[in-house]
C-alpha cells in the first residue's frame, strides 16, 4: 500500500481522503509506498514480460485496481540516440526521450492516466487544471475518455494553437483569463479546496506525479540497466523534474538500479526562477511577476514544486542552465535537421541546456546524456512558420521554373 508524507513536516495523509498540500505546513506532498515488500516483487526481468508503457510499472503506481485504470497508450516512447547531434554538439553518447510520441503529444499523458483514475476512485464530478496548454490537452482527453466534466483554465493569448484545438475538439470547458499561468494556478487550486468534489490535476497533485515517474524506469529499461550519467529536462511548473527524479530515486531504493543520475533543469530565460536560485546557490526562488518566452509552455513565473525540484537538482549534484529564446529555436531546428525530430520550443530547452552546460564544463563530454523532449513539434506550428516560413519558395506550374529554382 502507499501514503502520502509531506516533504517538510512528515505529517503522513490516507490515500483515502482527497489532499494536494500538507494541512499542518502547507508544504508538497509526496507518495510513499512499502519499498521493502515492493523489493521482493519486482524487478526488470519480470516487467519485461509486459508491453513497454506507464503501466508495465503498476507494482509503483499508487492505484487501487488496475483493471480500472484509464489508458490511451501513454508511455512507451522512443529514446534516440543522436549521432548527428552527438558530433554537432561535441559529446560522445547522447539520447533523446521523445515524449511528443505520447497520445495526446506530450508527457504529461503519463501523469493524467494516473491523474484520472485516481479521481474515478474518489468519485469526483468534474476535473480541473490551469495550464499552459499541454497539461489541458492531456487532461480534456483523459477526462473525455473517462467520461467525466472537464474545465481548463489558461492565459488569453499565449497558448500554441495545437493544444487549443486540442481542448476545444475533446470537448473540455475552457476557460481564458487576462492573467498568466500563476495566476490560472491559483483561482483553480481556490476552486478545488473550495469545492471536494472538482479534483485538481495540475502536477502539485502528487498522484499524477507518480505517472510522469515512469520516464525514468522505461530510460533504464531502454538502457538495457544502464543509469545514465545525466538527465535534462525543461522546467516550468518543475513538476517533471522532480517526479524522474523519484523514479530513479525509487530504483535505487529497490536496489534496480546501482547509481543515480545527475539532474539538470533548464529554464527559458525569461521565466527562470528555479535556475536563477540554483545557479545562485540560493535555497528559495524569487518569482518572476511577468515571465515571457516563446516557449509558452514554460512560460510560468511561480514554478509551485520549485522545491521539489531544487531538492532533486541538489540531491543528485546536478545543476540548472538559462536559455534564450534564440538558443531554444536554434536547438529547434537543429535537432529536427539532424535528428529528424520535431519537438516544441520547450522541449528544444533541454538541448539548447546542454550546448551550454557541456560549454561551461558542468557535463562531462565523454559520460552518457539523456535529454528529455517534452512535447511535439505540430502543437505550436506556428512559431516555425512564422519565423522560417520565408525559406520556402513559391513559383508558377512551369517546369522550368522550377528547374531554375533547384540550379540555384
Ligand atoms: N515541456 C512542455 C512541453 C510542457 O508542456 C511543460 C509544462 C514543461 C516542459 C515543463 O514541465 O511544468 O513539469 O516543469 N507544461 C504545463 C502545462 C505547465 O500546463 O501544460 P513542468
Amino acid at each position: 500500500m502507499f501514503y502520502l508524507e509531506c516533504i517538510n513536516c512528515n505529517e503522513k495523509y490516507s490515500h483515502l481522503d482527497i489532499v494536494y498540500t500538507c494541512k499542518k505546513c502547507g508544504d508538497l506532498l509526496t507518495v510513499v509506498y512499502d519499498y521493502d515488500e515492493l523489493s521482493q516483487k519486482i524487478n526488470f526481468s519480470k516487467w519485461k514480460k509486459r508491453v513497454l508503457s506507464v503501466w508495465r510499472y503498476k507494482e509503483l503506481l499508487p492505484i487501487i485496481d488496475v483493471s480500472k485504470v484509464v489508458s490511451l497508450g501513454e508511455g512507451g516512447t522512443g529514446l534516440y540516440r543522436c549521432a548527428r547531434l552527438e558530433k554537432e554538439i561535441g559529446v560522445k553518447k547522447l539520447y533523446l526521450k521523445n515524449e511528443g510520441e505520447n497520445p495526446t503529444g506530450s508527457f504529461k499523458d503519463r501523469g493524467m492516466t494516473v491523474g484520472i483514475t485516481k479521481a474515478l476512485e474518489y468519485g469526483v464530478k468534474a476535473v480541473v487544471c490551469a495550464s499552459t496548454g499541454n497539461t489541458s490537452a492531456s487532461l480534456s482527453a483523459y477526462a473525455a475518455k473517462a467520461g467525466i466534466k472537464c474545465i481548463v483554465v489558461i492565459p488569453a493569448g499565449k497558448i500554441a494553437y495545437g493544444k487549443l484545438a486540442q481542448a476545444i475538439v475533446y470537448d473540455a470547458k475552457i476557460i481564458q483569463i487576462s492573467g498568466n499561468f500563476d495566476d490560472a494556478l491559483k483561482m483553480v487550486f481556490k476552486l478545488s479546496l473550495e469545492r471536494g468534489d472538482i479534483y485538481l490535476l495540475n502536477s502539485v497533485n502528487p498522484y499524477r506525479l507518480e505517472g510522469q515517474k515512469t520516464l525514468a524506469f522505461e530510460v533504464v529499461d531502454q538502457l538495457k540497466g544502464l543509469i545514465p550519467d545525466n538527465v535534462i529536462v525543461p522546467v516550468g511548473n518543475a513538476g517533471n523534474i522532480s517526479a524522474i527524479w523519484k523514479g530513479f530515486f525509487e530504483l535505487k531504493k529497490l536496489n534496480l538500479a546501482e547509481k543515480l543520475p545527475k539532474m539538470f533543469g533548464v529554464q527559458a530565460e525569461g521565466a527562470a526562477p528555479i535556475a536563477k536560485a540554483v545557479k545562485n546557490g540560493e535555497e528559495t526562488i524569487k518569482p518572476i511577476l511577468n515571465p515571457e518566452t516563446i516557449a509558452t509552455a514554460i512560460r510560468i513565473g511561480s514554478p509551485v514544486n520549485w522545491k521539489k525540484a531544487i531538492n532533486a537538482i541538489k540531491q543528485s549534484n546536478g545543476g540548472a542552465e538559462i536559455v534564450t529564446d534564440a538558443e531554444i529555436l536554434e536547438a529547434q531546428r537543429k535537432l529536427a535537421k539532424l535528428e529528424g525530430l520535431f519537438v516544441e520550443p520547450a522541449s528544444a530547452a533541454s538541448i539548447a541546456g546542454l550546448k551550454k552546460l557541456v560549454e561551461n564544463g558542468r557535463i562531462s563530454r565523454d559520460e552518457t546524456i539523456v535529454c528529455v523532449a517534452t512535447g511535439h513539434g505540430l502543437k505550436d506550428p506556428d512559431t516555425p512558420v512564422k519565423l522560417l516560413g520565408g525559406k520556402t519558395v513559391k513559383i508558377n506550374v512551369s517546369f522550368e521554373e522550377f528547374k531554375k529554382i533547384l540550379e540555384r
